[in-house]
């Protein structure tokens, strides 16, 4: 640890990742400001590919404002309010990946509220380094790049967010003739933006897709994230695609996982298809119970990994509330913080295992619908399943039932911030609920059982 008066590895408040260990950087010269870093999310990243890449047409150089009109794009960037006061004041923010290696840098030329005490930051942006991880990276290529093999006007660029079809290949194949042009597949990979797979198994469907058109075929990946609407993202296709090509052609917007499309995939398309997104029942999932202390939820809980392990399909983890403040998250307590701590960890290794086919049962009180949410979309940005089961056994059930003599201590003042008592519990509104209440378990397990069957999650 090099000495210099504090410890290096503490976060400061304008950086979202701790600096590590061996980090040199300005601070340690009092003189020199410091450039502070900051981890742009997943859409922001993606973005940043883009536009290091000069991947728009028109072209844009750098970050937004919001667009003040709905037909323009916006490119944005919002960091904390402490990091952009910091960015603000330095002149420009580095932004970094977040493992912590930089990749561009942003000169700040403006600011604009984001809302939630989040501030965006506008200006452009140089590149530092590329980002060179993520699956078929090899393939991110810039218009520039294509451009030396392939020269914009002897392409058909096509953005491709699904699956191609038979129809699409044969539309994409007649344009491509007709107009004697090399076809540009533009595979849609950034951050939510895939229909129907994921962004690598967008990948593999295209490429195998590309096979089957007649003309010249080239496939190449573009990180264009999801904007959240339909509008924005035709928006931005539009855009990306004309950097690479003047001709473009737009595919029929489909919903996804439509029918008619998935029926008309080639055979080795369908494959990659099933095999990145399997039947329910084959797909990994969270089952989590939620409930007062007392309700249940851990009875509950086993009964249902000990009737999936009799049934042989598929291997479980449970992550029981009590079983994980004894390892997993020993030493936390009972403040909102630490209870939304203790379920966020929870949510990351459930969201881990779902994302490796695998079932994972929780049963933590989970009290607070933010914290729940928060989980349920780590476990579905991992590709699993997830099901809330609110074990909606009454207050006074669980009083009185008081099997650890909790509930006596909460009301004595003894245990503070008790569930129920003396801290809430925000009752789940998007929850398979079952009510304890004058039931036996094998009757309350049943009906959970049978709803799972139901939605496909277990084999009939
Ligand atoms: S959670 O709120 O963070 O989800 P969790 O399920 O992990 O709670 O732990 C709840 C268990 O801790 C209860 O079943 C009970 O045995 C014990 N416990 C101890 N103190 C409290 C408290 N203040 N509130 C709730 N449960 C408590």
């Amino acid at each position: 640890m090099r000495s210099i008066g504090v410890d290096r590895r503490q976060r400061q408040p304008w950086q979202n990742r701790p600096v590590p260990d061996d980090a040199v950087t300005a601070t340690a010269r009092p003189s020199a400001p410091s450039v502070p870093q900051w981890t742009p999310g997943p859409r922001e990243l993606d973005d940043l590919d883009l536009l290091v890449k000069h991947a728009f047409d028109p072209p844009l150089n750098g970050f937004t404002q919001p667009s003040s009109t709905a037909e323009e794009l916006s490119v944005t960037l919002a960091t904390s309010a402490e990091a952009a006061e910091v960015a603000t004041a330095v002149g420009q923010l580095e932004l970094v990946d977040p493992e912590g290696a930089p990749l561009a840098l942003l000169t700040v030329t403006g600011t604009w509220p984001a809302g939630d005490g989040r501030v965006g930051l506008a200006g452009p942006v140089t590149l530092i380094a590329p980002n060179v991880f993520g699956p078929f990276r090899r393939l991110y290529l810039s218009p520039a790049e294509v451009h030396r093999d392939h020269p914009a006007d002897t392409l058909l660029a096509v953005a491709v967010r699904r699956p191609l079809s038979r129809a699409d290949i044969a539309r994409i194949d007649e344009a491509a003739r007709e107009r004697g042009k090399t076809v540009l597949l533009l595979v849609c990979a950034g951050h939510d933006m895939a229909q129907g797979v994921s962004g690598p198994a967008l990948v593999r469907a295209t490429r195998a897709a590309a096979a089957h058109v007649e003309a010249p075929t080239v496939v190449v990946v573009v990180a264009a994230a999801d904007r959240g609407d339909e509008a924005g993202n035709e928006r931005l296709l539009a855009r990306v695609a004309r950097a690479y090509a003047p001709e473009t052609i737009v595919l029929a917007t489909v919903e996804p996982g439509a029918e008619e499309v998935a029926a008309d995939l080639p055979e080795d398309v369908a494959a990659i298809v099933s095999t990145d997104r399997p039947a329910r029942d084959r797909q990994g999932v969270v089952f989590f119970f939620t409930g007062l202390s007392g309700s249940g939820k851990s009875t509950l809980a086993r009964a249902l990994t000990d009737s999936i392990l009799e049934r042989g399909e598929r291997t479980v983890t449970s992550l029981d509330g009590d079983v994980v403040r004894h390892h997993l998250s020993k030493g936390l307590g009972f403040s909102r913080e630490d209870r939304e701590t203790n379920i966020l960890r929870i949510g990351f290794v459930a969201a881990e295992i779902s994302r490796h086919g695998g079932v994972a049962i929780c049963s933590p009180i989970a009290p607070f619908e933010a914290t729940r949410a928060e989980v349920r979309r780590m476990v579905q940005g991992a590709g699993g399943g997830f099901v809330l089961i609110y074990v909606a056994t009454p207050l006074d059930a669980c009083e009185r039932r008081d099997r650890k003599g909790l509930y006596a201590k909460a009301r004595a003042g003894i245990i503070p911030d008790f569930t129920g008592i003396s801290s809430p519990y925000e009752e789940p509104a998007d929850a398979l609920k079952v009510d304890t209440t004058d039931r036996d378990i094998a009757e309350c397990l049943e009906e959970i059982v049978d709803a799972l069957t139901v939605e496909g999650w277990l084999r009939p």
